[in-house]
């Protein structure tokens, strides 16, 4: 509780025709970790990019790559993900029936292994698989699209998530219209990395180290504080 709140701008809010340029841009106004979001038209109903795209990037960053699966299945692709250039590879709980064995692959390939829960999932899903788990990924919006409303009953997952993973080394994130007004009371209730999109694209590249330090101010300033 006690380590700073990381902020991820989401590049699915990045102008894809620059990504090269977009990575180094939020890189170098602060981002902590860049958080790479990939779709498949069938676990979300969008496409994004894939690992080619995400190898395309690695050279422009050395900060982490923070890559969240939405993708169904998720197991045939994970060495690609890997050999792409992930720090830590997210899958979903509702992605597949294997889960245990999935995370166990993330790990197996050296890779921090994160698990992500839609708004409508309990955390109860994850009870049996904490000891396999680096990161967990609290959605506040339906996966698939940015710029979308937060959902305020994910700061109480949050709470109850923070609880459940108490005394282990888990990081939890959270995905999903975040911004200076909603970021205080997911890092009250014991976010550590928060993911953003359009909060810190919108706008152009001149405001990218504003937004992010705004954010990041909201969340410092609330954390340790009760919801
Ligand atoms: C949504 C993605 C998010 C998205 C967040 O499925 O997982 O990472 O980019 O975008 P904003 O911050 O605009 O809600
Ligand atoms: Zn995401």
């Amino acid at each position: 509780m006690t380590s700073p709140i990381l902020i991820a701008p989401s590049i699915l809010a990045a102008d894809f025709a620059m990504l090269g340029e977009e990575v180094r841009a939020v890189d170098a106004a602060g981002a902590d970790w860049l958080h790479l979001d990939v779709m498949d038209g069938h676990f979300v109903p969008n496409i994004s990019f894939g690992p080619d795209v995400i190898k395309a990037m690695r050279p422009h960053s050395t900060k982490v790559f923070d890559v969240h699966l939405m993708i169904a299945p998720a197991d045939p692709y994970l060495e690609a993900f890997a050999k792409a250039g992930s720090d830590v590879i997210t899958i979903h709980a509702e992605a597949g029936p294997h889960l245990h064995r999935s995370l166990q692959a993330i790990r197996a390939l050296g890779k921090k292994a994160g698990v992500s829960l839609n708004p409508g999932t309990p955390e109860s899903v994850i009870e049996y698989v904490l000891d396999l788990v680096d990161l967990v990924l609290v959605m506040s919006v339906n996966p698939g699209f940015g710029g979308q409303a937060f959902i305020e009953s994910q700061v109480e997952k949050v709470a109850r998530i923070r609880q459940m993973a108490a005394g282990r080394d888990i990081l939890i994130e959270v995905d999903g219209g975040v911004t200076p007004q909603t970021a205080p009371p997911l890092a009250a209730a014991g976010a550590d990395v928060l993911v953003a999109g359009s909060a810190v694209f919108k706008g152009g590249a001149a405001g990218y180290a504003t937004r992010i330090a705004a954010i990041r101010e909201a969340a410092e300033a609330a954390r340790g504080t009760m919801v």
